[in-house]
């Protein structure tokens, strides 16, 4: 671990591929997982409301559920274990939470505090699918950073958007508060990655105005 984390970053994110085949005899242990999540919470998000929660489904049992809802994708029974990566709908309810303890530590006054508050509440009570696009677009970023970190550590992932998000939600008792985004399985490659290709540039980049 100690030896990739000191890859270059650009190694990793080029080296980083989605992964179908794990080799089913290398088994993470959860305290390698809850570091492994730590790095992903690194990730920024708004108003630092961290609007995620991370499912880790690592039990033999807990696959086997897993397999007709992620579709038969073979990866979620094979990979050291799954990740079902929520979006928090009500990631605003995070926010005394987060800046209370910034206050009592004197780093933020708590008008600031206040401040922010507010905002919040506003923000979830009146832009239109605020709690739903917040919950996608930071677990989303946690999500990538997952991934990254992984690689990081010597491990390998596959994103997995192919589940029946329904099912998962009532299989797994997730609570109406969270939204699933992303499988991700995680462990070590049996095969690597099949190679990937990406417009280049100068497709994608547009400046200053459409
Ligand atoms: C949101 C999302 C959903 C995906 N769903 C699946 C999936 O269900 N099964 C799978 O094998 N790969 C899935 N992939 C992997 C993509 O096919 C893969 O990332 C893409 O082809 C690019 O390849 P690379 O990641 O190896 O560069 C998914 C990727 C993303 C980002």
């Amino acid at each position: 671990m100690k030896e990739t984390l000191q890859q270059d970053f650009f190694t990793i994110i080029q080296d980083r591929g989605a992964v179908k085949q794990f080799d089913s005899s290398v088994k993470m242990t959860q305290a390698e997982i809850a570091k492994l999540i730590e790095y992903a919470s690194t990730a920024p998000s708004s108003w630092n409301l961290q609007h995620w929660k991370f499912l880790v489904i690592h039990d033999d049992e807990a696959k086997k559920k897993l397999l007709p809802i992620a579709y038969r994708q073979q990866q979620v029974i094979d990979a050291s274990a799954t990740i079902a990566v929520l979006g928090d709908f009500e990631a605003n309810k995070n926010a005394e939470a987060v800046y209370g303890p910034a206050v009592a530590a004197g780093a933020m006054t708590e008008e600031v505090k206040e401040r922010l508050l507010a905002n919040i509440e506003q923000t979830y009570a009146t832009v239109p699918h605020a709690p739903r696009d917040e919950a996608i677009r930071n677990a989303s970023l946690a999500a990538m950073q997952l991934m990254l970190a992984a690689k990081a550590m010597g491990y390998d992932t596959c994103p997995m958007g192919g589940f029946d998000a329904q099912q998962l939600v009532s299989v797994f008792g997730i609570p109406q508060r969270y939204l699933p985004i992303l499988l991700i399985a995680v462990g070590k490659a049996a095969q690597p990655a099949r190679p990937s290709s990406r417009f280049p540039a100068d497709q994608i980049i547009v400046w200053n105005q459409f």
